[in-house]
C-alpha cells in the first residue's frame, strides 16, 4: 500500500534538485530545499524563479499559479529542517561517499515513517541504503533534465528496499504526472545505460575527426527526429557528470563503449565542461576534433550511431532487465526521442 506524501525534501538545489523542488511544489506539494550555503541557496531559488518564469512565457503555467508553486518551497540551509518531511529527495553531486554521509544524517532527522530517495544516475542505491539504519526506507527516484519537462522517472529498487516504498515512490511519481517505470539497481539504469554509449561513441568520433560536432548533431537531429543532437546533449548533461557515469558504467560492464573517450577526458582537464561552465563541445575556439576533410553523409552518421545503440537496447532485453515497452518508454520520456529503440527496429 502506497503511502500519502505531503511534504518533501529536496537536498542540492542545482538544476536537478531545482527541477525536482519545482514539479513538487507545482503538484500541491509542501516542500523545503536545502543546500549548502546561502549563494547556493540563492542560486537555487533563482532557478526555480527563472524555470517558472519560462513555463509562464510558455503557456505553460499561470501567473497566479506560479506565485503559490513558489510560495510552497522554503529555502533552507538547515538540513534539521527537514524533520516534517514524509520523503527526502536527495540531489547533491555523485560522489558516494557525500551521499552516505547525507543519508546517514537524515536517518536521525527525518521520522521513522519517512522514505529517503536518491536521484543518482549511476551509483548504487543498495550501497547507500546500506549505510543508513534502515535500508528498506531508501530507494532510487532518478529524474531527467530538465526535470519539470521530461516525463519519465525511474523508481530504483535497492536490494534492500521495501516493496511498499517502491509502491509510494511510484505512485508519488504518477501524482505530480511523471511516468515511472520500476528497474533494479544496475549503473545507469535503463536510459542512461542505452544513453550514455551512444553519447560516448559520438564524443569518439569527434576525437577521431570523423565529423564535426554540429554534422553529427544535425544527423540525429534530422534523420531521427531527435530533440538535440548527442554533443550538445553532453554539454547538457555536463561533460565532467558525463565522465563520471561511463566510469561507473565501464566498471561495471567493463565494456570498451563504456570507457570515456579520451576527448571527454581532455575537454574537462580544459575546464570545458559543457553548459554550466559556458563551453563544451560548443563554445568559442578552439573547437576540438574538426575534421581535415570531407565528411560523411547525414544518413551514415546517423546510422553509424544507431545501430550499435538499437543493439544494447536487444541486450538489455534480452538478460531480463527490462521488458521492451519499459525501455521504449524509458527512452522516450527521459531523452524526449520520437521513438524508442524496439520501435525503430520494427519499423513503426
Ligand atoms: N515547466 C513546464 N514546462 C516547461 C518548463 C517548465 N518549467 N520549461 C519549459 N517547458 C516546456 C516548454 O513550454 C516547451 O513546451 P512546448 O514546446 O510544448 O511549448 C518545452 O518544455 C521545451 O522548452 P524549451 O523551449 O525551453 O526548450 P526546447 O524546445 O529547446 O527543448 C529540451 C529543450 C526540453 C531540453 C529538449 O531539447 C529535449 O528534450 N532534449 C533532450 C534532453 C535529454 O535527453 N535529457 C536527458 C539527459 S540525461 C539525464 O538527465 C540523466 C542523467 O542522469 C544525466
Amino acid at each position: 500500500m502506497a503511502r500519502e506524501i505531503k511534504t518533501v525534501g529536496v537536498v542540492g538545489l542545482g538544476t536537478m534538485g531545482a527541477g525536482i523542488a519545482e514539479v513538487f511544489a507545482r503538484h500541491g506539494r509542501t516542500v523545503i530545499g536545502v543546500e549548502r550555503d546561502g549563494e547556493m541557496l540563492a542560486a537555487g531559488r533563482q532557478h526555480v524563479e527563472r524555470s517558472t518564469a519560462k513555463a509562464v512565457q510558455r503557456g505553460r503555467l499561470a501567473e497566479d499559479e506560479r506565485a503559490v508553486l513558489i510560495r510552497r518551497v522554503t529555502f533552507t540551509t538547515d538540513l534539521a529542517e527537514l524533520h516534517p518531511c514524509d520523503l527526502v529527495v536527495e540531489a547533491v553531486p555523485e560522489w558516494i561517499d557525500m551521499k552516505i554521509d547525507l543519508f546517514t544524517r537524515l536517518d536521525g532527522i527525518v521520522d521513522a515513517g519517512a522514505i529517503l530517495v536518491t536521484n543518482t544516475s549511476s551509483l548504487s542505491v543498495s550501497e547507500i541504503g546500506a549505510a543508513t539504519k534502515h535500508p528498506e526506507r531508501v530507494a532510487g527516484m532518478h529524474f531527467f533534465n530538465p526535470a519539470p519537462v521530461l516525463k519519465l522517472v525511474e523508481v530504483v529498487r535497492g536490494q534492500a528496499t521495501a516493496p511498499e516504498v517502491v509502491d509510494t515512490v511510484d505512485a508519488l511519481a504518477r501524482d505530480v504526472r511523471k511516468v515511472p517505470v520500476v528497474c533494479g539497481d544496475q549503473a545507469g539504469f535503463i536510459a542512461n545505460a542505452l544513453l550514455f554509449g551512444y553519447l560516448n561513441q559520438a564524443a569518439t568520433m569527434v576525437e577521431s575527426g570523423y565529423a564535426t560536432p554540429e554534422a553529427i548533431d544535425a544527423a540525429m537531429q534530422n534523420e531521427y527526429g531527435y530533440p538535440m543532437g548527442p554533443l550538445a546533449l553532453l554539454d547538457l548533461i555536463g561533460l565532467d557528470t558525463a565522465v563520471q557515469i561511463l566510469e561507473r558504467m565501464h566498471s561495471q560492464s567493463q565494456r570498451d563503449r563504456h570507457a570515456p573517450a579520451a576527448i571527454l577526458h581532455d575537454l574537462v582537464a580544459e575546464g570545458r565542461l559543457g553548459r554550466k561552465s559556458g563551453q563544451g563541445f560548443y563554445g568559442e575556439s578552439p573547437q576540438p576534433g574538426r575534421p581535415a576533410a570531407g565528411e560523411p553523409a547525414a544518413a551514415e552518421i546517423a546510422d553509424a550511431l544507431i545501430r550499435p545503440y538499437l543493439d544494447d537496447a536487444v541486450r538489455m532485453r534480452d538478460i531480463g532487465y527490462a521488458p521492451e515497452g519499459d525501455i521504449d518508454t524509458a527512452m522516450k520520456l527521459g531523452c524526449g526521442l520520437p521513438k524508442g529503440p524496439f520501435e525503430i527496429l520494427a519499423g513503426r
